[in-house]
C-alpha cells in the first residue's frame, strides 16, 4: 500500500515470474548440485520467490546446503506468510513458514534482516552466490535502483555470484554494468511484457 504497487506481474502471475526470472534464470538449482549456496533475497514481499525456490528444491536429490538471508522493511509480511495457510505453492510456503519460525529445516537455513535494504546490504558481512533483486519498479521505488546499491550488491557477490531481476530497463542494465557486472537477458516467458536480466560478477 505504501508504494501503491502490486507485488508481481499481472500478465503472467507470481508463480511463473518467480520460477522463470528468479529460480531458473539464476541457475540456483545447478549450483546446489555442486556446492553449498548462499542466497540474498532482496525484498521478501509476499515470499513468492522463496516459496517457489523451496518448492522446487524439495524435489532435487543430493543437493548441498542452502543459506538464505532475506531482507525486507515491512516486518508484518513475515506474520502474513506465517498466518496464511492457503498460499501457493503449498509445499514451498509450508517450508518457508517452518524456516520463519525455526530458522532451519530440510538442509536450509533462513536469516531475516528487517529494515531498509540499502543500509542492510551496505553493512552486510557475508558474501552471496545468488541474489534475487526484487524491489518494486524504479518509478515507484527509485531508492533501490541506484548505482550505489548495485555497487553494494557487486561487493557482496562471490566470484561466481549472480543477481537475477525481473527488470530489463536499459538504464538499469547500464548502471549495473557501471557497478562492475556483465549481464545476460532472461527471455520473456510467454505472455509477459518484459524480459528479465541476470547480472554476473565475472
Ligand atoms: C515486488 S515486492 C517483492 C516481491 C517478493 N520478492 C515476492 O517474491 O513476493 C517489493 C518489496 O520490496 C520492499 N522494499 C521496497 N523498498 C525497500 C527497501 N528500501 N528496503 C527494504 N525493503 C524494501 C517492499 O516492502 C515490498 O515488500
Amino acid at each position: 500500500m505504501d508504494y501503491n504497487e502490486g507485488y508481481r506481474a499481472k500478465s503472467v502471475g507470481a508463480f511463473t515470474e518467480s520460477l522463470h526470472k528468479f529460480y531458473t534464470a539464476s541457475g540456483i538449482e545447478q549450483l546446489l548440485q555442486v556446492q553449498d549456496v548462499r542466497l540474498l533475497d532482496i525484498c521478501l514481499g509476499g515470499g513468492s520467490n522463496l516459496a517457489v525456490t523451496l518448492d522446487r528444491l524439495l524435489s532435487v536429490e543430493h543437493r548441498h546446503r542452502l543459506h538464505i538471508v532475506t531482507v525486507e522493511r515491512q516486518s508484518s509480511l513475515f506474520d502474513t506468510i506465517r498466518q496464511n495457510r492457503f498460499m501457493w505453492p503449498y509445499r514451498g510456503y509450508e517450508l518457508l513458514r517452518r524456516l520463519i519460525s525455526d530458522g532451519q529445516a530440510e538442509n536450509v537455513r533462513l536469516d531475516i534482516a528487517i529494515g531498509d535494504a540499502r543500509n542492510i546490504i551496505r553493512d552486510m558481512p557475508l558474501k552471496f552466490d545468488v541474489v534475487y533483486f526484487d524491489p518494486f519498479g524504479k518509478r515507484k521505488n527509485p531508492e533501490m535502483w541506484t548505482e550505489a546499491v548495485f555497487r553494494d550488491v557487486y561487493r557482496l557477490c562471490t566470484d561466481i555470484g549472480r543477481a537475477a531481476t525481473y527488470s530489463s530497463g536499459r538504464e538499469i542494465r547500464e548502471d549495473f554494468v557501471r557497478a562492475g557486472f556483465r549481464y545476460t537477458v532472461t527471455p520473456k516467458p510467454e505472455g509477459a511484457f518484459q524480459e528479465g536480466t541476470v547480472f554476473y560478477k565475472v
